[in-house]
């Protein structure tokens, strides 16, 4: 074979090289273009020639080599374009990756059980702004304007800037209440007309009080209250919802204690027991030997409350009852400290999986 034909046939190989991976192409590349590649043996030979050789042969031989090392950088781009294609390619057929799923809060969860408890007696969710102003907290709900609630231990009023013209009794709600009283004014007129016959509302929110942080206090948590409002509604009404509600939350056999109290805005007032749910009421640590535990305040909403808020008090009754969510939830589940249920720490949050 001439120096030429020689050449002409390493070409023809040269163009035809074919790989499937990386490892092919290395292959290849030893093959021809390695210190004791074809290629490379061939140069071996060219370098003896004489210079007319040389000359006659030259550009064949460096056009060889050109070749050699494009189709190998082609190759080289082709498989690796492939592995690429291969590893984005969804396998339908893959067993999938197992999906963390995240757990519902405690308070989420307390808080929708009371919710669908009343709801299932026709109570809906009203809702109401968090930073209110002193007549929906307080004003309407018939506290004393010195009512020590009011006091600065308790409340968190919201400072005004300087030449600013915004009212100075704006302030962090202490209680659901508030949402009450926007509901009653905002639904007076039709209950006058007779457009509306009732008024019944489960008002669930954050509220925030004054307090330094410990394992039985915080500055803010969550409350559920509740409001009916119709004609000759009675406190026997109120026991019978709230017995149904305690048994649906804590058992059927759960008994329910109703204890004279005092709230502004209702008259009478009263707190509710349950029996300890521990121990069935014979007595146990956690209901400090009494079988009782207290859960929640209501009463029959006062009439200067419903005045005040624009309903006839000799026309309309009504009832209200209000309880913590924390309160709920540390029952339920036995919670001691109230800071777990903020800190977001996923050890404890992981633990609650349904109600
Ligand atoms: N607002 C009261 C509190 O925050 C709880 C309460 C008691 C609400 C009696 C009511 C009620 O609606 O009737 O401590």
């Amino acid at each position: 074979m001439t120096l030429q034909e020689r050449i002409d046939e390493l070409q023809t190989r040269v163009q035809q090289m074919q790989a499937t991976n990386k490892e092919e192409v290395e292959a290849l590349r030893i093959k021809y273009l390695s210190k004791k590649g074809e290629v490379s043996e061939l140069f071996n030979e060219f370098k003896a020639l004489s210079k007319e050789q040389k000359a006659q042969f030259g550009q064949a031989m460096n056009r060889l080599r050109q070749e050699a090392e494009t189709r190998l950088a082609d190759l080289r781009k082709t498989v690796e374009n492939t592995v690429q294609t291969a590893q984005s390619k969804e396998d339908l057929t893959r067993t999938p990756d197992p999906i963390q799923i995240g757990t519902r809060h405690p308070l989420s969860l307390v808080r929708e059980q009371i919710i669908d408890i009343f709801s299932r007696i026709g109570f809906t969710v009203a809702d109401g702004p968090e930073i209110e102003d002193d007549l929906h907290v307080f004003g309407l709900l018939n506290f004393a304007p010195e009512h020590p609630a009011r006091d600065m231990q308790d409340t968190f009023f919201i400072e005004k800037e300087e030449g600013e013209q915004q009212p100075t009794d704006v302030l962090l709600r202490t209680h659901t209440s508030s949402v009450q009283t926007r509901v009653m004014t905002e639904a007076a007129e039709r209950l006058r007309s007779g457009e509306q016959q009732a008024i019944r509302v489960l008002c669930p929110g954050r509220v925030y009080r004054n307090e330094a942080i410990s394992a039985r206090a915080h500055c803010f948590f969550h409350q559920v209250e509740g409001l009916y409002i119709a004609r000759n509604v009675s406190f026997a009404d109120l026991r019978q919802a709230l017995l149904y509600f305690a048994k649906e939350m804590f058992g059927e056999n759960t008994k329910i204690r109703l204890r004279p109290s005092y709230f502004p805005f209702t008259e009478p007032s009263a707190e509710m027991d349950i029996s300890c749910h521990i121990c069935g009421g014979k007595g146990c640590g956690f209901c400090k030997q009494t079988g009782w535990v207290e859960i929640l305040g209501c009463g029959m909403v006062d009439p200067n409350v419903l005045d005040a808020c624009g309903i006839d008090s000799k026309e309309f009754s009504g009832y209200a009852f209000g309880m913590g969510v924390e309160r709920i939830a540390n029952l339920k589940y036995r919670v001691k400290d109230l800071r777990l249920f903020s800190e977001n720490d996923v050890r404890f949050l992981n633990q609650f999986v349904s109600c």
